[in-house]
């Protein structure tokens, strides 16, 4: 089938993966695969400009791809998935990028504020630099879509605009993405305050056993208003309820909706039939994921393969690139 263009999506190792990174990232990746060409990229050099623990990263990027392909991304439908750094080029286009950077909007970028608010002892070229290493990585592969959640819509911008401004003083060589924001319900963690996140430990992943899935979502928490059995609660303020619409069929939803408000179930019984749903629809992922790690070096084959048919795209571009700047060709 003629694909609708080409999707190029980046994440950070993050290690194994949650229902926030599921829901709001994975799941669509998957979906994506249907009707683009699909390049997924675990954004290793990305990292280091956060990361203290740089010795976890071969660990997190093994996880989070072994993650990846348990949830359905596929190389066997002609998606590759490959590791920034095992494809060099990017940095060479990052360089090239760099010199027509406008600076004064980088120091202004949201992200980057946030960035220098969050680590003031660790404010180092990169993170500056981060919108411009993202852009070369989307330019690198002339993607059309990048899917994306609205955290980067400022990143995405910047993208587009640096390619234009390459095109305009070189020629139209570099692609111009669209950005594909992800509708994504805002999933909280279990704390029912905060964004899920393995950081703040409050997050349930994938690959946890049933009982592991049973015991965090008896951990959430509810509405704090509901102390006793006996007390009505508010749907459309629980966490659990909001789950509930995601995993649970939508008649229940609806008996359950009533339940709470009448105090009718009580919230151990509710978590019981939402964990219950949510070890359903992710039992293909458990078992996919514990026949592909029968192999310790699936993984590594996987993104190896990736890596060589990434290359083949991103040295064809950059010879482009490099002829369009005006770069002696080397004889
Ligand atoms: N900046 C993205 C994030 O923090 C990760 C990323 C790097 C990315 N390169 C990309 C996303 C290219 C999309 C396309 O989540």
């Amino acid at each position: 089938m003629e694909k609708k263009g080409r999707v190029f999506s980046g994440a950070r190792p993050t290690g194994r993966q949650h229902l926030g990174n599921y829901l709001g990232a994975i799941r669509n990746y998957v979906a994506l695969q249907d009707e683009y060409d699909c390049i997924y990229c675990v954004v290793d050099l990305h990292a280091l400009t956060t990361l203290q623990d740089t010795q976890r990263l071969r660990e997190w990027t093994y996880e989070m791809v072994l993650d990846w392909l348990a949830a359905g991304i596929d190389p066997e439908r002609g998606t590759i998935v490959f590791v920034q750094s095992h494809v060099p080029q990017v940095t060479e286009l990052h360089t090239i990028l760099s010199m027509i950077a406008p600076l004064g909007k980088l120091l202004r970028l949201p992200t980057y504020k946030e960035k220098v608010r969050q680590q003031p002892e660790n404010v180092n070229y990169g993170l500056l630099g981060y919108p411009v290493l993202m852009a070369a990585d989307i330019a690198l592969y002339k993607a059309t879509v990048v899917p994306v959640g609205e955290d980067q819509a400022s990143h995405l911008e910047f993208t587009r605009e640096i390619v234009r401004t390459f095109n305009y003083h070189f020629g139209p060589v570099l692609v111009e993405p669209q950005a594909k924001y992800t509708e994504t319900p805002r999933v909280l963690g279990i704390d029912g305050v905060n964004k899920m996140s393995k950081s703040l430990n409050n997050h349930i992943e994938l690959a946890s056993s049933p009982e592991e899935i049973y015991a965090r979502v008896h951990m959430m928490v509810t509405d704090p208003q509901r102390q006793r059995r006996s007390d009505p609660g508010r749907p459309e303020v629980c966490n659990v309820f909001s789950m509930h619409k995601i995993f649970t069929p939508p008649e229940q939803v609806k008996q359950i909706d009533h339940d709470c408000r009448t105090a009718g179930i009580g919230c151990v019984e509710c978590k019981r039939i939402f964990a219950g749903h949510l070890i359903e629809h992710l039992a293909p992922f458990r078992e996919r994921r514990a026949r592909l790690s029968q192999d310790p070096d699936y993984v590594w084959n996987v993104l190896r393969e990736g890596a060589r048919r990434a290359s083949v795209i991103a040295s064809q571009v950059i010879e482009e690139v490099k002829d369009a700047v005006g770069l002696p060709k080397r004889r």
